[in-house]
């Protein structure tokens, strides 16, 4: 490793503010007058400029200045539905005129309208329809993404899913990892016939799992997604392949689900407004990342706030994803959920930014990337600000001024 990144390096960065996230140094492990270099894809040095090992011109093949600019680690989305085909707004307009997410839901609209659309949509079409949302992802900082199916609920159209999620990262040169959420919503030729349909996701997952699709798996446990006990039997079949699981849960009410992701050693228990104290500490005990997903609270009207302060006593790492979805999060920029997690959630902005770097990689099961640090993989951004905060300040706006990813820019 250190011969990969001894000098010369492939570029240095000079006059650059660095928001390194090291916990051994003050608030957002920030380095001002700082310098970024990197060598085969990876950071090798990011630190005061006084302290580089020597003169800049024998150190890097190219020498650039960062104009001062602030650095941050590429921002990591760690629980998105960005691969559907249509739109789900004349729901967003009932909602507004007074019909619940459940009472649609149970009607046959909801998640089971994207599920008919998508299974419509060719491989192609729906690669076509994701793009432009990971590219406005990208565009505002992104550089390592989860994609979920769950809108093809059969054998075909989850692959299918699967699959146009890794073109979506072959595409963009993004990381993207891919979470199996078949156990998202009854199927309509399953009706009635719930553990049935949980006896093929289970069956489905190895032969997807082969092919090289899937690095995670999840499910939507709650009234009018599974019950615990069919969530357990699709953790099972994860376990049973050495699959990592993370789980929708206590979203609308408190199934106990954040609980059975813990027992299971779980990457992350998502939107977890319901979660009690008892499984906040089972989170804490098993390493399981809360996954605040602000973006659906907001859509949703939602009141009930997750267990924050608790959290934080129980130093759970809180990761903050947009939850890119066409029913309950229609949100295209990370940032904005960062944003929305201090208003809504009264995170800090740097805990927040914390949440869509380096606690949102561990949601992933990634260690590598997160923070600027030696040996990570140099996916950082350039950002046009004068202080890290703003970057959960802006409600939009343009502030990147260069994405990077493994050492290449990206998208410019
Ligand atoms: O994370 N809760 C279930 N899944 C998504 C919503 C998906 C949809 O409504 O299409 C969520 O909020
Ligand atoms: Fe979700």
């Amino acid at each position: 490793m250190i011969g990969r990144l001894a000098p010369p390096w492939d570029k240095l960065l000079l006059d650059a503010r660095l928001v390194t996230l090291r916990d051994d140094l003050g608030a957002w492990g920030a380095i001002e007058d700082a310098a970024l270099a990197w060598k085969n894809g990876l950071l090798a040095y990011a630190g005061p400029r006084a302290d580089l090992p020597g003169e800049p011109a024998a150190l890097a093949a190219r020498i650039e200045s960062a104009d001062n600019r602030w650095i941050t680690p590429g921002l990591v989305d760690c629980h998105t539905h960005l691969v559907f085909a249509g739109d789900r707004a004349p729901e967003f307009e009932r909602r507004l005129q007074g019909a619940s997410y459940e009472q649609i839901a149970r009607e046959g609209g909801g998640i089971v309208s994207t599920v008919r659309a998508t299974r419509a949509a060719s491989r192609e079409q729906l690669l076509a329809a994701a793009l432009p949302r990971a590219r406005a992802l990208r565009a505002d900082g992104v550089t390592t993404l989860e994609i979920k199916s769950g809108y093809g609920l059969d054998f075909d159209n989850e692959r299918k899913m699967l699959q146009v999620a890794r073109d979506v990262g072959e595409s963009l040169g993004l990381t993207v990892r891919t979470t199996y959420l078949a156990a998202h919503a009854l199927p309509p030729e399953f009706a009635g016939r719930a553990d049935d349909y949980i006896t093929e996701v289970c069956a489905w997952l190895p032969r997807l799992h082969a092919e090289g699709l899937v690095d995670a798996v999840d499910a939507f446990c709650e009234g009018i997604g599974f019950s615990p006990a069919q969530t357990r039997r699709v953790f099972e079949a994860a376990r049973a392949l050495g699959l990592p699981v993370k789980l929708h849960a206590d979203q609308l009410s408190d199934l106990g689900g954040a609980a059975l992701a813990a027992e299971f050693g779980g990457l992350s228990a998502d939107h977890i407004e319901y979660t009690g104290e008892d499984a906040v500490r089972a989170m804490a005990a098993a390493g399981t990342v809360a996954v605040l997903l602000p973006g659906a609270f907001h859509v949703l009207r939602e009141t009930k706030l997750p267990p924050i302060a608790a959290l934080r006593e129980q130093a759970v790492p809180m990761a903050v994803a947009t939850d890119l979805n066409p029913g309950t999060s229609p949100l295209q920029s990370l940032r904005l959920a960062m944003s929305l997690a201090c208003t809504h959630f009264r995170l800090t902005p740097e805990e927040a930014l914390r949440g869509a770097t380096v606690n949102a990689a561990l949601a992933l099961g990634l260690h590598d990337r997160g923070r600027l640090l030696p040996g990570q993989r140099a996916d950082f951004v350039q950002w046009n600000i004068a202080h890290p905060a703003e970057l959960a300040y802006w409600l939009g706006g343009d502030l990147v001024h260069a994405v990077h990813i493994a050492g290449r820019r990206v998208g410019a």
